[in-house]
């Protein structure tokens, strides 16, 4: 069976964008999933003299073991500030140190969502332009606008929005 790492790009407890990535998840059929959060890999600040001095820490080299053990990524990125969470950016920035291309090729379902009626569709575009530069294999991609209106008791009510993450993760699903 392939293994499906699932996280979201956020430290929050209460992560909208786990949520939906656990959710996508759940759609995918015959796959073994593994649900990660950034708040069990914490790490120092990514930063030149913090490196040098101390390495790579130990949990920047277990989330980058966890990738590389995957068939497949799914990731639903929190957008702030039209970019991606300090917390993401963070992790990001020390899979860099171990290898530039950190993502692998492995087929990546890529996702936002925010309660605003943009769905994160900024940093969904950071990330569909710079993933690719490091390894990144977006076969497909989805953003959730309105969180709280298109989303309750853990699955997608709007139709429309649920047709095309089905299409989404069928995509991605033919990939693995
Ligand atoms: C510092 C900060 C900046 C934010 N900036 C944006 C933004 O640029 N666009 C947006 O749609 N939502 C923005 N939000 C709202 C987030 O989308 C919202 O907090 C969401 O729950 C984040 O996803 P998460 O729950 O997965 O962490 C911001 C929230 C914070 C705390």
């Amino acid at each position: 069976m392939k293994k499906i790492v699932v996280f979201g790009g956020s430290n929050s407890k209460k992560s909208i964008n786990k949520e939906l990535a656990v959710y996508a998840s759940g759609l995918a059929q015959n796959v073994e999933v593994s649900v990660l959060d950034l708040n069990e890999f914490s790490l120092p600040i990514y930063g030149i003299d913090e490196e040098t001095e101390n390495g790579v820490p130990k949990n920047a080299q277990n989330f980058f073991e966890k990738l590389q053990g995957a068939d497949g990524i799914v990731l639903s990125l929190a957008e702030h500030n039209g970019n991606f969470s300090v917390a993401f950016k963070n992790v990001f920035d020390w899979m860099s140190r171990i290898e530039q291309k950190f993502w692998n090729n492995t087929p990546m379902l890529l996702m936002a969502t925010s309660p605003g009626g943009r769905g994160g569709s900024s940093v969904l575009s950071i990330a569909k332009n710079g993933f690719p530069h490091m390894g990144g294999n977006i076969v497909a991609d989805f953003s959730l606008p309105s969180f709280y209106d298109n989303f309750k008791d853990g699955s997608i009510v709007n139709e429309e929005f649920k047709d095309q993450l089905k299409g989404a993760v069928s995509a991605f699903q033919n990939a693995l």
